[in-house]
């Protein structure tokens, strides 16, 4: 999370890298687009050539200022990519706040106190609107971002398309409903993967995201202490491993411990470690061993662990298209908002 400190110069870097695009971009297109009023009739990838040709470089420089001063940021935005479009598809209803007749998806039990990243969309928002008001919806900003905050830390990139529009609806049950838990056994995951369109396969390559980040010590409080293995440990999980995770995160250990999800290098690096570190009896959640409990999804394994770019860079590229089209909304459907928090 952002100090106050880094929230002012974020603010600072992205005011004066709008002022910069805007003087850049200030022929090449017309002002005074209104809220939501795109025909959609744009090609996809090239949404936005006319109407706001200068998001794609904001986005990513904006964001490039962000994960500059915080690395972990990355996987932050990648997961509420995640996050968004297993709900309702990639509308951004992941960023709508709670009012208080509706307790949206960022407060559910799947997603209160562990997605963040939420200041940097806003941040990249603030300055996209800076540029051309009411052109760039917040679910394509947050597809963009989680590409692009791949790239940043060593990642392969894909195209994004453009022309997701953002939704009108968040619903904390929606999330419970569709998020898969971290004690998801693999046919619990394969469904809930095959509902939203993707294989087994792509199931098994997009839970390489867990390669970069942090989780709290309270998500694996089950699999260290209140197992059937010796001293409560979870039998799948190393011996030696779990040993350690018990000395990074102590019983009932609070919300706030958080430890790297990929135990060689800090999940700081987007790699195939994690594939590796599954087939160790490495992996982190019972979903993540979940993995190597067929025959099938063993050898899906084995094949993204076969090098430390080639095939998973590839395949990970591929399955996250797939994942950033999930469900989209295209005009006149939804809308663009003005505050990525809020409905217009
Ligand atoms: C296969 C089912 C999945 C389960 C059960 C799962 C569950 C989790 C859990 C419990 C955490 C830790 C949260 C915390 O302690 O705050 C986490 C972190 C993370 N997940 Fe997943 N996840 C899954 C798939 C995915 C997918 C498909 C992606 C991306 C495409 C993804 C990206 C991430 C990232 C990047 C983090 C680290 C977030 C951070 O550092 O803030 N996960 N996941």
């Amino acid at each position: 999370m952002f100090g106050l400190q880094q929230q002012m110069s974020l603010c600072t870097i992205t005011k004066v890298l709008a002022l910069l695009l805007l003087v850049a971009s200030a022929d090449a297109h017309g002002y005074g687009h209104e809220y939501g009023d795109d025909d959609g009739s744009d090609t996809l990838v090239d949404f936005y050539t006319n109407d706001c040709p200068a998001a794609r470089s904001i986005v990513q420089l904006t964001l490039k200022a962000a994960i500059q001063n915080d690395k972990g940021l990355a996987a932050a935005l990648l997961r509420l990519h995640f996050h968004d479009c297993f709900v309702r598809g990639c509308d951004a209803s992941v960023l709508l706040d709670s009012t208080p007749s509706n307790v949206a998806e960022k407060d559910s039990l799947a997603n209160k106190n562990s997605i963040r990243g939420f200041e940097t969309i806003d941040a990249i928002k603030s300055a996209v609107e800076a540029v051309c008001p009411g052109v760039v919806s917040c679910a394509d900003i947050l597809a963009l971002a989680a590409r692009d905050s791949v790239i940043e830390i060593g990642g392969p990139a894909w195209e994004v398309s453009s022309g997701r529009r953002d939704g009108l609806v968040s619903s904390s049950f929606e999330s419970l409903v569709n998020l898969p838990p971290p004690f998801a056994d693999l046919t619990t995951l394969v469904n809930m993967f095959a509902a939203k369109g993707l294989t087994e396969k792509e199931m098994v390559i997009l839970s390489g995201s867990h390669t970069i980040g942090i989780t709290h010590c309270g998500v694996i409080q089950n699999r260290l202490y209140n197992s059937t293995g010796p001293g409560g440990v979870d039998p799948t999980l190393d011996a030696a491993y779990a040993a350690k995770l018990k000395v990074q995160c102590p019983f009932g250990t609070g919300a706030g411990n958080v430890i790297p999800m990929d135990p060689k290098n800090g999940g700081a690096k987007f790699d195939s470690n994690y594939f590796s570190n599954v087939l160790a009896n490495k992996g982190i959640f019972t979903s993540d061993a979940a993995l190597i409990t067929s025959s099938v999804s063993r050898a899906f394994v084995q094949v993204e662990a076969s090098g430390p770019k080639k095939p998973f860079f590839d395949d990970f590229a591929a399955a996250m298209v797939k994942m950033s089209n999930i469900d989209v909304i295209r005009a006149p459907a939804g809308e663009v908002r003005r505050n990525c928090r809020v409905s217009n």
